[in-house]
């Protein structure tokens, strides 16, 4: 009678897992809407590793229908009934060792013949044309150069939609790993070395990235966002971005904020085209045009560009940036300079 609990015990087990498979599964398809799934492609890349994705799950689902069908047809079928003779011990069926030999061999195939050419397709040299964009990971925000235009900003890539986009990534400290899940790929910037990857971004719109390698205590919080642009506007942006920083007025609240920037000591981290040469922050030349601050990780608006300058390490753990222990005079100065730099 135990041994029949026992079995009975089992199947419902097998049932459930079943059944957390399948709400697992469905858990996958609602992720879809979430800004930073990888179920949600808007490039050739991110498009071509779905499609693997589709293919492998595909197999996958064909394979365990098959065998947890097969095993809980045998755990019912062959269970333990009062009275039933001892089963007859089978061993050396070479017919069976021939087939559960070559059926994983085949199933491998399966996974490995579009898994290559995924491989192929995605990882060779980029396309002639291609924008090159030179990326550096830095504790804790990103750094996006463009020697195309001679352009350099932070937490913000932009490029134009349908333009292969030929990515080299380094870091100027630790590993981070570049990820965008919209566009695919996922790759670490290494000391030391240089990574590369390639997309072409086919759709409008703003999509979050996140470092994806524990980096120390603000890794969470060095986040990017890719700006996918018409060209037409990507080209206004490129332009704006060319352009020389906007001088304020001496007398004004920014032009106070200037000598600030000049006096307490930003200019020894950040560059101000023209007026200052700091490389260990982000270049600060155009901004007021960025839409986020400290890694992405806070909207870009006088209030918090205020509480930054007043405590980066309150708002970013671990930040580089220094407290300046600047006064609210200063701080709003500083803030309204920084705001004009479009
Ligand atoms: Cu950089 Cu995590």
């Amino acid at each position: 009678m135990t041994v029949r609990k026992l079995d009975s015990t089992l199947v419902l087990r097998l049932i459930a897992g079943l059944l957390i498979a399948g709400a697992l599964a469905l858990c996958g398809c609602a992720l879809k809407d979430y800004p930073q799934s990888t179920l949600h492609p808007h490039s050739d890349y991110a498009e071509s590793i779905q499609r693997l994705l589709e293919t492998l799950v595909f197999w996958v689902v064909v394979i365990f229908v098959l065998v947890e069908g097969v095993l809980i047809w045998t755990v019912v079928r062959f269970r333990s009934r009062p009275g039933a003779p001892e089963p007859k011990p089978v061993h050396g069926n070479t017919t069976l060792e021939v087939a559960w030999t070559i059926a994983p061999a085949l199933i491998l195939a399966f996974v490995a013949v579009p898994t290559v050419l995924t491989i192929f397709k995605t990882q060779g040299r980029p396309p002639d044309g291609a924008m090159p964009v030179r990326v550096v990971g830095h504790q804790w925000w990103w750094e996006f150069q463009y020697p195309e235009y001679n352009i350099t900003t932070a937490s913000e890539l932009h490029v134009p939609v349908g333009r292969p986009v030929a990515v080299s990534l380094e870091t100027a400290d630790v590993i981070h790993s570049f990820w965008f899940p919209a566009v695919g790929g996922k790759r670490d910037v290494v000391p030391s070395r240089v990574n590369h990857m390639w997309f072409t971004a086919d759709s409008l719109g703003e999509f979050p990235g996140q470092c994806a390698e524990l980096c120390g205590i603000s890794h969470a919080n060095m986040r990017a966002k890719l700006i996918v642009s018409k060209p037409e506007d990507f080209q206004a942006w490129v332009a704006a971005q060319q352009s020389p920083p906007v001088e304020p007025d001496s007398t004004s609240l920014a032009g106070k904020g200037k000598q600030v920037f000049l006096e307490v000591g930003c200019v020894a981290c950040h560059t101000i085209q023209g007026i200052s040469p700091g490389i260990i922050g982000p270049n600060l030349t155009h901004f007021g045009s960025r839409g986020s601050i400290a890694g992405a990780t806070y909207l870009n608006n006088d209030d918090n560009l205020g509480k930054w300058l007043a405590n980066p390490q309150a708002r970013k753990p671990g930040a580089t940036m220094l407290n300046l222990g600047l006064n609210p005079d200063q701080i709003a100065a500083l803030v309204a300079y920084l705001q004009s730099l479009k």
